[in-house]
Parts: structure tokens; sequence; C-alpha cells
């Protein structure tokens, strides 16, 4: 198995909330948020000097509410089952200064891209993980606005195909995943996680629903507590603390 390593970094209010409600999304801002949990320094720069990822990671939910009607796009003519092997254009895969994938998980072709590549991300270009399942439009979308995307999994994205296909189509061997609770909670019950960072900041937000660290499936009565090993503790300026854990892959009753 040719799976790269996989880091979980999120920032989070003491009791674990990702977000302030279910249906606020961060990437628009929220000025809330920016007070109460705006860090000072560039979280992404830090996180590729210690990790070094060729991947970024997030889920559709980062990018579009789950009541949001995505825009249609035109039907697909002929036979769309070409479609449904990986796209990895040469001139894409292969472009200089190549340094990494800022890459979605979007089974459902929810998401609209306004930018491939990003201010601030020189060499750093967009690829999609997609599904069987994933309606042909969007493919056919991506692949004229020339997104790369990776095909794994039946009906939603099949997380450790997608991970083994990212080692060994692109040769990705670290993984950060800055995505919601959702995604971050199936890469958990997955067994896909190697190190969990989150960065605490002094307020509390609450919330049955509001997202929080692993919006993971409930235990079953056979199945245990994922459990850490601390790495490191590091308290910041403004009350906020940094932990890094190591995933202790088996259990040991
Ligand atoms: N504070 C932070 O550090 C931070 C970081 C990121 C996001 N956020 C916030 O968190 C919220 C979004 O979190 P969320 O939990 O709703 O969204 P999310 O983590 O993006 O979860 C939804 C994504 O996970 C995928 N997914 C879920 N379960 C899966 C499974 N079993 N197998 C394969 N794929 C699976 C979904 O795939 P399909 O759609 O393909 O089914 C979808 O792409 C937003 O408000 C965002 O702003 C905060």
């Amino acid at each position: 198995m040719n799976r790269p390593r996989v880091v979980t970094h999120a920032v989070a209010s003491v009791d674990g909330r990702i977000t302030l409600a279910p249906d606020v999304l961060l990437l628009y801002g929220d000025e809330r948020w920016q007070a109460i949990a705006g860090s000072s320094d560039d979280v992404y720069e830090r996180l590729k000097l210690t990790y070094k990822p060729q991947v970024f990671l997030e889920g559709s939910g980062s990018f579009v509410l789950s009541s949001t009607e995505p825009e249609p796009l035109p039907p697909v003519a002929g036979d769309p089952q070409s479609l449904y092997q990986d796209f990895l254009p040469d001139d894409v895969v292969h472009r200089p200064g190549h340094q990494g994938w800022f890459t979605a998980v979007d089974s459902r072709g929810r998401v609209r891209w306004f930018y491939k590549e990003f201010e601030g991300w020189e060499g750093w270009h967009l690829l999609v993980l997609v599904a069987h399942h994933t309606p042909p439009e969007y493919l056919a979308y991506l692949q004229r606005e020339r997104i790369p995307y990776l095909v794994a999994g039946e009906k939603r994205v099949d997380l450790p195909a997608a991970l083994e296909k990212l080692g060994s189509q692109l040769r990705v061997t670290c993984v950060v995943s800055t995505a919601g609770g959702k995604l971050n909670g199936a890469l958990l019950r997955a067994g896909l996680i190697d190190e969990i960072s989150i960065e605490f900041f002094p307020a509390v937000i609450g919330g049955p629903e509001t997202p929080s660290l692993f919006d993971a499936p409930a235990l079953k009565p056979d199945e245990w507590p994922t459990r850490l090993k601390l790495i490191s503790a590091q308290i910041q300026a403004e009350g906020r603390v940094g932990l890094r854990y190591q995933v202790v892959s088996e259990h040991v009753s």
C-alpha cells in the first residue's frame, strides 16, 4: 500500500466547534470568527514548513452549504463512460514550478470553481476527488476547465483508494487535511489519520448541529475511541493552545 501520511489540522473552540453555526462557511469570512479565532500568523505557511505536504485536502462542505443548489451544468452528449477515468492532463501535472495540489472531495459535483490556482500559492493547483456516481456533467465541466481529477469509489469517494492513487499516480507522500468535521471524521473512522493537530482558541461556541472537529458516526459497542499520543503542546499568544498528537493505531486494552 502506497498511502501517503495524513495529518489533520483544525482551528477550534475549546468545545471543539470549527465554525459558529451549521450555516456559517468560514471561507466567506465571518467577523465574529475572525475576532475570536483569527490567528496572527499564516497557518498554511506554518503547515507547509512543518509537514512539507504535497496535498492540502478539503471537503465540499468548506465551499458550499448542504442546502445550496449547485448551478446546473450542460448535459453530456454521447457515451459518458470515458469521463470515469482519472483526468490528469500532462500540461497541468507536469507544468513548470509544480509544488502541490489543493485537493477537494466532491463526489456529488457540487462545487463550481472560481480559481484553479490561488494567489500566494505559487505552484499549487486544484485537483478534485470524485467517484463513479459523480454526475457526468460535472466531470465534463472539470475537463473543460482543465481541472485534474481522480476517480475512486462507487457512490462516494473511497478515501483509502483515493489516497492510494495520490501516492501511486502523483507521488504524494504527505496530505494535510484542513477539512471540516465530516471529512476528517470519515478519515478517522477509516483509520487513515496519522497525526492530529489542533489549535484551540479560548471560546466556547456550543450548538449540537454546529460542525465540530470529528463529526464521525457514533461508536458501535465493539468500537473503541481512537487513542492519541502527545507530540507537543504549545501555549501561544492570547490564550491559544496548539496541540499535536500522533494517532496510536492499534487498540490495546
Ligand atoms: N475551523 C477550521 O479549522 C475549519 C476547517 C475547515 C472547515 N471549517 C468549517 O467547517 C464547516 C464544514 O464542515 P463539514 O463537516 O460540514 O464539511 P466537510 O468536512 O467538508 O464534509 C463534507 C465532505 O466530506 C465528504 N465525506 C463525508 N463523509 C465521507 C465518507 N464517509 N466518505 C467519503 N467522503 C465523505 C463529503 O463528500 P461528498 O460530498 O462527496 O459526499 C464532502 O466532500 C464549514 O462551516 C467550514 O467553514 C472549519
